[in-house]
């Protein structure tokens, strides 16, 4: 049979397994801390999976016709991967974005062709970020607002609320981590920005193993974008579990979920275990990533975990975030 590959599609999933085995011998770490390199998905990120599955869903059941537009709200990785299956689909694409975006990723979704738009454009948003009734529910529906008000078909894929997000993390993502270790996953890491890959993965490894420990990692408050001076934020994820945070804020999915543990972590420690990964390694992992190994390094050298196999979800690599101060160039040579 052929090898060569005629749609963008057929290349999402089935990413490496990677266990960082220079990381754990220089940090005196006993169990064994196990990456998914989702950056290995075509635009990415661990959000192709999601993007290409609600897209499949939506055609199933008949809601999107090519040269339909598809609208979507995001931090950027769902947009990307939507832009490149749009594309090579036949659909438009226009995607609402929170501010604090990094410049990558906007010049990556220009570059597939994409209509972009702040989410201050959508109607109703800066009235209800002004006086206080903003919710995640709001949202939702003044985008959905936006798209019935439209001439011609506008789809909203609403991956906050779309099961197919979830759903591909159930039917892909666990199967082939259950694969990778031969059925032994004993403690899951993940950050969370919709909770599509966290509540995915969680509900697949508890049917398989009852006893999975699941920690869920957060930027800590001082390294959120937006609300902070900190020059080193945590972009791409959303608040997983403060007391504080109103349930009205978070992305559905969330509200509910049962996790073992909930990990915040500072920017500059995520961004301290990315620079020494991608020396000790050779693995260059975007800011999520790089706090995923963190909280799972915190996890990994706990004297019960020693020789347990801690998965952590690495959402993208380090090349969106080149604009930040993650990565420096500290001597510049040209
Ligand atoms: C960089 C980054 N990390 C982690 C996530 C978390 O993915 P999920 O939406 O499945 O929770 C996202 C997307 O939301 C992301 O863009």
């Amino acid at each position: 049979m052929s090898k060569i590959v005629k749609n963008i599609a057929d290349l999402v999933g089935h990413t490496p397994l990677f266990e960082f085995v220079k990381y754990e011998e220089n940090n005196n770490i006993n169990a064994h801390i196990l990456g998914k390199l989702e950056y290995f998905n075509p635009s990415g990120s661990v959000k192709d999976r999601a993007a290409l599955n609600m897209i499949l869903a939506a055609e199933r059941d008949g809601l999107l016709h090519p040269g339909d537009t598809i609208v979507e709200n995001t931090s950027g990785n769902t947009g990307i991967g939507l832009a490149a299956f749009a594309a090579s689909r036949g659909y438009k694409l226009t995607v609402f974005l929170e501010p604090g975006q990094s410049a990558e990723r906007q010049k990556m979704l220009r570059a597939y062709g994409v209509d972009l738009k702040s989410m201050m454009d959508v109607p109703g948003v800066p009235e209800a970020l002004g006086n206080g009734t903003f919710t995640t529910q709001f949202y939702q529906d003044a985008i959905q607002s936006y798209c019935d008000a439209q001439d011609t078909p506008h789809y909203f894929i609403n991956q906050l609320a779309n099961l197919a997000n979830p759903g591909v993390h159930y039917d892909t993502t666990g199967p082939e981590i259950w694969e990778d270790t031969d059925g032994k996953v004993d403690i899951l890491v993940a950050t969370s920005g919709t909770a599509g890959t966290i509540t995915g993965l969680a509900k697949y490894f508890r049917e398989k193993n009852p006893d999975i420990e699941i920690v869920a990692v957060q930027a800590d408050p001082t390294s959120r974008p937006g609300g902070s001076e900190n020059p080193q934020t945590i972009d791409g994820i959303a608040p997983f579990g403060d007391p504080g945070f109103p349930d009205g804020a978070k992305a559905p999915f969330i509200v509910g979920f049962n996790y073992n543990e909930c990990i915040d972590v500072k920017g500059e420690d995520a961004y301290a275990v990315g620079r020494e990964l991608a020396q000790s390694d050779g693995v260059f992992l975007g800011q999520s990533a790089a706090a995923a190994v963190y909280a799972a390094t915190i996890v990994a050298k706990r004297p019960e975990n020693a020789g347990k196999n801690i998965v952590a979800m690495l959402a993208d690599n380090g090349m969106k975030y080149l604009s930040t101060n993650m990565y420096p160039l500290d001597k510049a040579v040209l």
